[in-house]
């Protein structure tokens, strides 16, 4: 189950990969010093609920580690690890982070590392690229101590108990007219990637809509937004599909 979702998500990998190398600097560097409305959320949640300063963190499919940088100018002590697929990202997080984010290469449905010792596990802006939602979830219950705090940043359909499916050219690159998937999952479906085979609940999850405030915030990494006559936030490139952002909180229990 997870080889065939990995196999898929190579594909998307190799997508990428095909681009030239600056054009894939320059979108994974481009962006660092700018940090969007549910960065600052995360931070604020994580103010409240007070992360510990040693704490582990894995950032599973990190990228180019950006969550990792802003983490770390608060968060000076806290060991960050990440797992992504894509070389160019990880190297583009090496030369931002320093030694001070550890990078694997690595799927993150199956990330090699040692279970039960992590603190938090985020997965940041990929939730909805990936071919098994099933398999990230399972791999953060995994690595998380019992307590430890998954984040989940990702479009959620909250309205309808309906999953969608959709393929847009992502706008983050010039010139690259690539279609790339995302699954928009209803409140109901993401809950039940969070239980066990049994349905029994493996977290406590709290949900927080995010709201965007200004333009410069709604460039990086959820899509190229326009409002609609009523103010609310479209994609116009998902065909025009309200697709709010959420940050998710996943208490292991
Ligand atoms: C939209 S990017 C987000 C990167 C980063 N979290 C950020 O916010 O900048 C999605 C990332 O997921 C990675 N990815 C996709 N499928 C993956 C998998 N199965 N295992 C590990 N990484 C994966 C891609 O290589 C890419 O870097």
């Amino acid at each position: 189950m997870n080889d065939r979702a990995l196999a898929e998500d190579l594909k998307y990998k190799a997508a990428f990969e095909e681009l030239d190398e600056s054009s894939n600097k320059a979108c994974y560097m481009k962006p660092f010093e700018i940090k969007t409305d549910i960065q600052m959320r995360l931070e604020e949640l994580l103010r409240e609920i007070g992360l510990a300063g040693k704490a582990r963190v894995v950032d599973l499919c990190g990228g180019s580690g950006h969550v990792a940088y802003h983490l770390q100018k608060e968060w000076k002590d806290i060991c960050i690890d990440n797992i992504d697929l894509n070389k160019s990202a990880l190297d583009a997080c090496r030369q931002m982070n320093g030694v001070r984010v550890k990078c694997y290469e690595r799927s993150c449905y199956d990330s090699g590392l040692q279970g039960g010792e992590y603190d938090m596990a985020i997965c940041w802006l990929s939730f909805f690229h990936l071919s098994s939602p099933q398999g990230l979830i399972n791999e953060m219950h995994r690595l998380l101590k019992p307590g430890g705090l998954g984040i989940i940043s990702t479009y959620l359909n909250m309205d309808h108990d309906i999953d969608i499916r959709a393929s847009l050219i992502e706008a983050a690159r010039e010139g690259d007219k690539r279609e790339y998937k995302r699954n928009i999952y209803s409140r109901l479906t993401f809950e039940r990637f969070t239980q066990d085979k049994s349905g029994v609940p493996r977290f406590d999850i709290v949900m927080h809509k995010i709201k965007l405030s200004s333009r410069l915030n709604k460039t990086r990494g959820i899509g190229t937004y326009n409002r609609d006559a009523e103010g609310r936030e479209i994609e116009p490139r998902s065909g025009g599909l309200l697709v709010p952002m959420y940050l998710i909180e996943l208490r292991k229990i």
